[in-house]
């Protein structure tokens, strides 16, 4: 095993945690499973070599964490209030092994770099328990839970197999009329800083292995249930047939033409129809819908325009259209001091290791540089969004190969990780100097 800190430990812990998986061929870690379970047992052990004392809250999200003076402290117990490092460790099916783990090691690491440094805060480290929504449908669960915004109607919520969220809390060995214990207090924290690979191809395109987050979008999910009827896919001529798949395709395409005349986007990842039968026509299609924005207004008149269409087909082809909305999140702005905080650790640390700064900027997305550092908005969702309600949110962004995410080649340089180390240690030095002088 490497020294730990380096930017080699963080790639084998990384590759470590792929052994926590549901699938032998792949990667699937989510919500409440065994997996999370043993993810986090592995990640705690890393925590207590970095210094950090441990504790998992009433929404299994694993916590590490150091007293201002250095010394490893329980999390939840009173003392300074805390600056946060983390991100999250569940994933999505068939998932790459850096999204969230990435950001979830880092900070470890740079606990460890900073075990002898006294700060003028409490450093934590957390591991998000769900990030995803795989599960449930419903993402950020951990972070919410974290920031106080539980909402009691997502008990009732069920998984693939009919699993609620209430039962999956009570078979990982959490009491659901406990989860409140987990909400973090404004007045406890400094902030939450994340580490996370960019998921995107700006800072690949600009030939740079960092980037600092401005804004993360606005999202919503929806399931849309369409319901025609299920007949002989011989006997029945075409006049006679209300097939919900042919309606889904419809509505999966017109969802793609109304988002492409938009800044936003919209996905439908998933479809299921039943009966499912080759010689049946579809009396059913469940669709998920995946939309995102840059601001909340964007994103919801987009939704208007998909609602109207998808009634204006269902009405057409003789079917019934329901939607639920399952997810929602407004648009968050990372505040300026953490970007600011980001920023400089970036230049700091590109500067000792002679990394090209860039010239300009033009791609789409990309916000003015401040100085010579990039600055980018994240149209991925992160835990930040929730962690916004109750604590100033920064991010920084590591350049992945190809910009591709949610797959099993997602892929980082160990290179840019020793810078990432490096940065986001800068940056938590930058905060710590910030807090003396508001002192
Ligand atoms: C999380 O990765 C999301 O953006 O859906
Ligand atoms: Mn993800
Ligand atoms: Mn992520």
């Amino acid at each position: 095993m490497s020294p730990i800190g380096t930017a080699d430990w963080v790639m084998e812990r990384c590759d470590d945690l792929t052994r926590h998986s549901s699938r032998p061929d792949a990667l699937e870690r989510v919500y409440l499973s065994p997996e999370h379970s043993a993810a986090n047992m592995a990640v705690r052990a890393w925590m207590l070599d970095a210094g950090l004392d441990t504790e998992t809250d009433a929404a299994g999200n694993l916590w590490g964490r150091r007293a201002a003076d250095g010394t490893p402290q329980r999390p939840g117990t009173a003392g300074e209030p805390a600056l946060v490092l983390g991100s999250h460790l569940d994933t999505v099916p068939d998932a790459g092994r850096y999204d969230g783990m990435l950001g979830v090691v880092l900070a470890i690491a740079v606990a460890h770099r900073l075990r002898d440094v006294p700060l003028p805060f409490a450093l934590e480290v957390v591991g998000f328990s769900d990030e995803e929504g795989t599960r449930f449908g419903k993402a950020l669960l951990g972070s919410c839970a974290a920031s106080g915004q539980w909402d009691p109607a997502w008990w009732d919520q069920a998984d693939a197999d009919g699993v609620t969220l209430r039962e999956a809390f009570l078979q990982f060995g959490l009491a659901p009329d406990r989860v409140g214990d987990a909400a973090r207090r404004p007045e406890d924290l400094v902030g939450y800083l994340e580490a996370h690979i960019e998921q995107g191809p700006v800072l690949e395109s600009a030939n740079l292995p960092l980037g600092y987050v401005t804004s993360i979008a606005g999202a919503r999910r929806f399931v849309l249930t369409i319901t025609g009827e299920a007949r002989h896919a011989g006997g029945t001529p075409f006049s006679r047939r209300r097939d919900a798949l042919v309606a889904a395709a419809h509505l999966v395409t017109r969802i793609e033409e109304l988002a492409k005349a938009t800044d936003c986007l919209a996905t439908v990842g998933d479809i299921r129809v039943e009966p499912g039968a080759v010689n049946v026509i579809p009396g059913l299609a469940e669709l998920t819908l995946d939309l995102r924005g840059r601001t909340d207004n964007g994103r919801d008149a987009l939704w208007d325009e998909i609602s109207a269409a998808g009634h204006d087909i269902a009405q057409e082809r003789g079917v019934k259209l329901e939607v639920v909305e399952t997810h929602r999140a407004p648009s968050t702005a990372c505040a300026e001091r953490m970007q600011a905080a980001v920023a400089a650790g970036i230049a700091e640390a590109t500067r000792s290791t002679g990394v090209a700064a860039p010239s300009a900027t033009s791609a789409a997305g990309v916000a003015a540089p401040s100085g010579s550092v990039l600055g980018l908005w994240s149209p991925a969702g992160h835990d930040g969004m929730a962690m916004d309600a109750v604590t100033d949110v920064g991010m920084l962004f590591l350049r992945c190969r190809d910009g591709i995410s949610h797959h099993p080649d997602e892929h980082v340089e160990a290179e840019d990780v020793a810078i990432a180390l490096d940065a986001f240690t800068e940056a938590v030095l930058a905060l710590a100097r910030d807090h003396e002088e508001a002192r």
